[in-house]
């Protein structure tokens, strides 16, 4: 799809049919950048078909990591061991805030200085977060106005114990990743439990954690070792079909080889609750990571509210969530969702005017929306705001709304999942 795409969506019927997804991008991620500081040759199949974690390839290759990507989803990364080569000029991490982050972490180590760069959303996202406990680890890491680029020179990092402000999967797997490279135990405490990727990784790449309450531990100087596997499918992309299916009594959607992290799994928690059937089947442990098959039958949806450490939890799923809350019977609450202000677009502001744009009744919080239930929508001009989870969120709620929906910039689902509209198509009955 080309800059400025507009996908059109139909109303449909219902949703059916057995699908696998592509690899999860929080593991693709954090898989290739372990890969690239470990020692010998990983292989991964199903990597992450989106941008972003293209993104992460193309910045560890400008750091002299030789990664190669063959059939599409297949990649095998030489390991460099902990040591990097200086890059020849800015690395670009494009819309990705997870490589800026997490690759911080590790190029605070490095013995070199580096530049971090973004596309114009990632130029306005914060990174305090991130900069203020890697200082004080001992790298020096300037940018204007705490926003990217970042400048960034490594060098000896000492361990430090850090409570984290905000619950940011991506801060803390940052921090525990520069922990490799600092002297001493490093200790990472989040405010809530957040998805705990960047632990199981590490682990299945050989190093050794400590887990207290809320916090972790990692010692610093720990080599790690290559590893081999298949990458779970993403749950953040299955959320939308799933959402699609609870929409309509009659669905039945089979999804298999699916990421089933419980730091990840809310969302089922919460259709659960809104009345849809789930069952879950052929659990098993990938690399620590936990993996099944998942089929969703869609009913009459009851009410959410969901605040606090859920909100958290569900950061990602928010957006399609909004995209139902209007078709269920008594609405849903979301609130504690500050975060969402600063993500790839504004997502509070960008869920409420397309709401808006589609007929529906909504207010607005600080920290969240309230969408009351037992509304009919109609079709609409929306916009994608450049963000791929609200291009792909109100493809679903269009399939629910009175005729037709026109989504500008739905090209944005490229970054996380570029086959979404073709797939969705696949599944919908009209
Ligand atoms: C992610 C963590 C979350 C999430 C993002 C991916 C990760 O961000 O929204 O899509 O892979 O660690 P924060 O760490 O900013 O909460």
């Amino acid at each position: 799809m080309k800059a400025g795409s507009t996908v059109t969506i139909r109303p449909a019927q219902h949703l059916s049919g057995s699908l696998r997804l592509p690899g999860d991008k929080s593991i693709s991620h954090r898989y290739a950048m372990l890969a690239a500081i470990a020692e010998g040759k990983s292989r991964f199949e199903n990597y992450s078909t989106g941008a972003d974690c293209a993104s992460t390839l193309d910045c560890l290759r400008g750091l002299g990591v030789h990664c190669e990507r063959s059939d599409g989803n297949l990649i095998e990364i030489e390991g460099r061991g902990l040591a990097l080569q200086a890059p020849n000029g800015p690395l670009d991490c494009g819309n990705s805030g997870s490589t800026m982050r997490m690759l911080s972490g590790i190029l605070a180590g490095q013995s070199f200085s580096s530049e971090l760069m973004g596309d114009e959303s990632l130029s306005r996202r914060p990174m305090a977060r991130i900069m203020k406990p890697l200082t004080q680890m001992g790298a020096s890491i300037t940018a204007a106005e705490d926003r990217p680029p970042l400048h960034i020179r490594g060098g000896t990092l000492h361990a430090i114990r850090y409570k984290m402000p905000v619950a940011s999967a991506q801060v803390k797997s940052c921090l525990l990743f520069a922990g490799l490279f600092a002297q001493g135990e490093t200790e990472v405490e989040e405010p809530l439990r957040t998805r705990d990727h960047g632990e199981v990784a590490l682990r299945a790449f050989g190093a050794e954690l400590k887990r207290n309450g809320n916090s972790t531990c990692i010692s610093g100087g720990q080599r790690l070792h290559a590893i081999e596997g298949r990458i779970p499918g993403d749950l953040s992309s299955a959320a939308f079909f799933f959402c699609a299916a609870s929409l309509f009594p009659g669905s039945d959607l089979v999804i298999d080889s699916l990421l089933m992290n419980p730091t990840r799994a809310r969302l089922l928690d919460v259709l659960i609750g809104l009345g849809v059937r789930i069952s879950i089947t052929q659990l098993e442990e990938q690399h620590g990571e936990l993996v099944g098959t998942v089929r969703v039958e869609g009913h009459q949806l009851k009410s959410a509210d969901i605040a606090g450490a859920d909100s958290s939890a569900l950061i990602d799923e928010i957006p399609v969530l909004a995209a139902i809350a209007p078709f269920t019977q008594s609405g849903i609450q979301i609130r504690g969702a500050r975060e969402l202000r600063v993500k790839e677009s504004d997502r509070i502001q960008s869920i409420v005017t397309n709401l808006r744009a589609m007929g529906a009744r909504v207010e607005e919080h600080d920290d969240g929306f309230t969408v009351p239930g037992g509304q009919t929508l109609h079709g609409a001009e929306l916009d994608s705001f450049g963000d791929h989870r609200i291009a792909m969120a109100f493809a679903i709620a269009a399939l629910r709304a009175q005729g037709e929906t026109h989504i500008k910039g739905a090209e944005a689902a490229v970054i996380s999942f570029p086959a979404f509209f073709q797939t969705l198509e696949s599944l919908v009955q009209r």
